[in-house]
């Protein structure tokens, strides 16, 4: 059989209220546009669902990745959505959409894109991530620690078809460029980068042992492809699962613990990262904290069996109840940081312009 690939394409064109949620019409309008493609044969299945503001198209078909016709199909469907916005007058209407004419690819365009392609195994779980009010590096420890680190993920010890480990690659997105590091041999050298998650974020993860493809995210920064800031680029990400890559569980396992990622309030304060099934998807306090949402699919054959609602599961409890007590702790230090972001993550508000009017009042200290 030939390749299945996984396109998990998402964009923000608009929202029900202010940056809340996305509207039910819209997700209607993706609905039929992806099931007109499906009866066509251009995808096999689709799903399309939302996290907080963010339109989660997730489509499987044999086309490969980067493939025009798809990445057309996202887009036109974005698009179509972002008019349907803009007819209901919906918050942020077009958001994401920084250009209006689609050129082959999608990437560069404003849509986050996180795709895979891989011979379907005898049995295929997969599970699709989506956080809304972050950034793509929030990715970067939780897959450090489902990939690299044996204290989550047991089965890099005790699994023989794991235990030469995984490679990340991870992209410089300031200068654009991209190197690869091997675990565990190089699991130092690895953290220098990824523990600066505004700047390095680990793109995918293989395995060693035959250069399988395990995991691969969106890293699309909108501000660094607008010059300004236009929200952010809540990210997606594919894992695979079981006989050979991490168990559902050991997948699942970093997010017991809150970490701090950068979001929330205008993109510019830490807070944590909430697991939450989709019915709680979509921050309110302080657009915060960050959620994130777990989808798991069995294919078959290409087909999208799910999902279920991975974190829909009382045992992430404590977890959610951990985030809003570091709200109540973090909130307190109103615009200081390290709440707020430092200030060259911040460089497209107001606070540059504040210090270019006030240049002329600076004195020299002698
Ligand atoms: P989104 O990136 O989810 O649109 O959020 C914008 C924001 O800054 C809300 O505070
Ligand atoms: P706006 O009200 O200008 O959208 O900014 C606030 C916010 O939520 C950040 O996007
Ligand atoms: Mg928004
Ligand atoms: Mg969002």
């Amino acid at each position: 059989m030939e390749k299945i690939t996984i396109s998990l394409i998402k964009a923000d064109i608009g929202s029900l209220v202010g940056h809340g949620r996305v509207h039910p019409d819209i997700i209607k309008t993706a609905e039929e546009l992806l099931q007109k493609a499906k009866d066509e044969h251009l995808i096999i299945d689709f799903f399309v669902t939302n996290c907080g503001d963010d339109l989660e198209l997730i489509m499987t078909h044999q086309k490969f990745i980067e493939n025009p016709e798809i990445h057309k199909l996202a887009f036109d469907t974005f698009m179509k959505c972002a008019e349907v916005a803009k007819s209901l007058k919906l918050y942020g209407a077009g958001q994401d959409l920084l250009k209006t004419a689609f050129s082959g690819n999608i990437k560069g365009m404003g849509p986050g894109v996180c795709e895979m392609a891989f011979e379907e195994r005898k049995s295929e779980p997969i599970v699709c991530f989506m956080a809304d009010k972050t950034e793509p590096g929030a990715w970067n420890m939780a897959l450090y620690k489902i990939f690299a680190d044996p204290f989550n993920t047991p089965g890099l010890v005790i699994d023989p078809s794991m235990h030469s480990g995984f490679s990340f690659e991870v992209h410089d997105l300031f200068e654009h460029k991209k190197i690869r590091f091997s675990a565990p041999s190089e699991i130092y050298d690895l953290l220098v980068f990824i523990g600066a998650p505004a700047r390095y974020c680990i793109k995918s993860v293989f395995r060693n042992s035959d250069n399988e493809i395990a995991a691969v995210s969106s890293t699309d920064r909108l501000s660094l492809i607008a010059g300004h800031y236009v929200g952010k680029d809540d990210p997606a990400l594919i894992v695979r699962s079981q006989s050979g890559f991490p168990a559902i569980g050991e997948i699942l396992e970093p997010f017991a613990f809150p970490y701090l990622v950068a979001g929330g309030m205008r993109g510019s304060h830490n807070v944590p990262l909430m697991p939450v099934s989709l019915k709680d998807a979509h921050p309110t306090r302080f657009d915060a904290p960050a959620r994130v949402v777990a989808l798991g699919f069995q294919l078959n054959n290409g087909k999208l069996q799910g999902p279920v609602d991975l974190f829909d599961d009382p045992a992430f409890d404590l977890a959610r109840q951990k985030c809003n007590e570091i709200m109540d702790y973090i909130r307190k230090h109103g615009t200081f940081e390290p709440h707020r972001l430092p200030l060259d993550e911040m460089e497209y508000t107001t606070l540059p312009e504040v210090r270019k009017k006030l240049e002329k009042r600076f004195e020299s200290l002698g």
